[in-house]
């Protein structure tokens, strides 16, 4: 099939990579000059893994085309999937005028009957938004549909999730419509569900705010826990065996960060407050959300007696491991109330240090965790990269000012790293 994919971030550049990889022709617009000239030297905008070489390939067998021209990629398209931004505004609604650009840009190419499909997150009932701007803006008098077809690809492992979904949702305005993208998807062979356009877009929402309450749950259950003596590690662990709960998105730390939750939560609350429904539980999901930070930061403060002066070495910086991104990424949030008061930062991550400077210039960036553990008076586990779990502890006892760890992501087992002769402090565990 001819497809052009419209916006190449996270989403767009791994699914037409992977529609490529199936076997179709993939066009990839984005109007990024950069961007673009970087992706036809073979050198990848974003750190994802297995990315770089399934483009290469593809590329090469001349599936995959990158291009700014919308035009060329829109005329050549049964199917034109639009993948651009949609970031939040300050009072949380979904900002969709990079939509609106994209629906302007297909309208003016328009030269046969198309599908549009909206992968970016969209707020329910920009659907019909775009097809009112293709409706108002086609040169042409020719017909299209407009199809809603969430992406729920992590990122970290988004090729994997992108071959291998645990579901395809369709939503589309007619059956035979459906039924383009069912072909389009049919070799995956994973369940599909058809419906109509809201509820598709709806979907992806209720996904995201349903795994961000349950990552809020456990960290307010791991709060309790501190106070109580529980272990937040064996409570998930009990309640996670339970099939109605499950044990995924249970893991209580510095909450949620990232592109999509703490943008989709918002822009939920703020379609809830539109229709005039009080959606205090996902206020909560926020709230607790925010102060995530600041309870870590309280936790370190107190049992170091204050952080003026001290040395804290920071192990992980992007928002999750195995990405560079450092978009709402926690450890911007925990580093700046540290600055905040004076302690002094230095900072190790495997791949976002790049992108970790661009915002926070100020800060000292180490090659290694030993090295930003060097005369530290304690370090802190920000991010759980795998290969903090494997660290030489005994080196790393060695270089540091005094043996403290603080783990906001409970990679360690306490007694373990405790027998080393360390202070360690973590999350919800007594
Ligand atoms: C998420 C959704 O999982 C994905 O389906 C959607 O398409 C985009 O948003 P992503 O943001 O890439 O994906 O990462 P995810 O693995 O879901 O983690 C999101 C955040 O939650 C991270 O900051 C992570 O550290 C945090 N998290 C996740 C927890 O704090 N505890 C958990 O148990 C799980």
């Amino acid at each position: 099939m001819n497809i052009c994919v419209i916006g190449i971030g996270y989403v767009g550049l791994v699914t037409g990579t992977v529609f490529a990889d199936l076997g179709n022709d993939v066009i990839c617009v984005d109007n990024d000059k950069e961007k673009i000239e970087l992706l036809n030297k073979g050198i990848m905008p974003i750190y994802e893994p297995g990315l770089k070489e399934m483009v290469q390939s593809n590329f090469e067998d001349h599936r995959l085309i990158f291009t700014t021209d919308l035009s060329e990629g829109v005329r050549s398209a049964e199917i034109i999937f639009i993948c651009v931004g949609t970031p939040s505004r300050d009072d949380g609604e979904t900002d969709i005028s990079y939509i609106e650009e994209a629906a302007k840009g297909i309208a003016k190419s328009l030269n046969e009957y198309k599908i549009i499909v909206n992968k970016s997150t969209v707020p329910v009932g920009t659907g019909d938004f775009v097809r009112e701007i293709v409706d108002k803006n086609k040169e042409k008098d020719v017909d299209f549909d407009v199809v809603s077809n969430p992406e729920f690809l992590r990122e970290g492992s988004a090729i994997q999730d992108t071959l291998d979904p645990e579901r395809i949702v369709i939503g589309a305005p007619t059956k035979e419509v459906a039924m383009k993208l069912l072909e389009l998807y049919a070799t995956l062979e994973k369940p599909m569900l058809i419906t109509d356009v809201y509820s598709a877009e709806m979907i992806k929402y209720a996904s995201n705010a349903f795994l961000a309450m349950k990552i809020s749950f456990i960290n307010k259950i791991a709060n309790i826990c501190e106070s109580t003596g529980a272990n937040v590690s064996d409570v998930a662990k009990g309640i996670g065996y339970d099939s109605r709960i499950g044990n995924s998105f249970l893991n209580a730390g510095l909450g949620f960060g990232g592109s999509c939750f703490p943008k989709d939560t918002r822009s939920l609350l703020h379609t809830a407050e539109k229709f005039g429904h009080d959606f205090n539980l996902l206020k909560s999901v926020i709230d607790i959300n925010d102060s995530r930070s600041s309870h870590f930061v309280n936790m370190m403060r107190k049992k170091m007696g204050g952080l003026k002066g001290k040395t804290i070495g920071i192990l992980g910086l992007s928002f999750k491991p195995n990405t560079d991104d450092m978009r709402d990424a926690k450890s911007i949030e925990i580093i700046n109330i540290m600055l905040s008061e004076d302690a002094i930062i230095k900072a190790y991550d495997p791949v976002a240090m790049e992108n970790a400077k661009k915002i926070m210039p100020h800060i000292e960036y180490c090659e290694s965790s030993y090295k930003a553990a060097q005369k530290a008076d304690a370090i802190a586990i920000v991010t759980e990269w795998r290969e903090f779990k494997l660290l030489n502890m005994e080196r790393i006892k060695m270089v540091m000012n005094r043996p403290v760890i603080f783990d906001a992501r409970n990679i360690y087992d306490p007694e373990k790293i405790r027998k080393m002769g360390f202070e360690y402090y973590s999350i919800g565990r007594g």
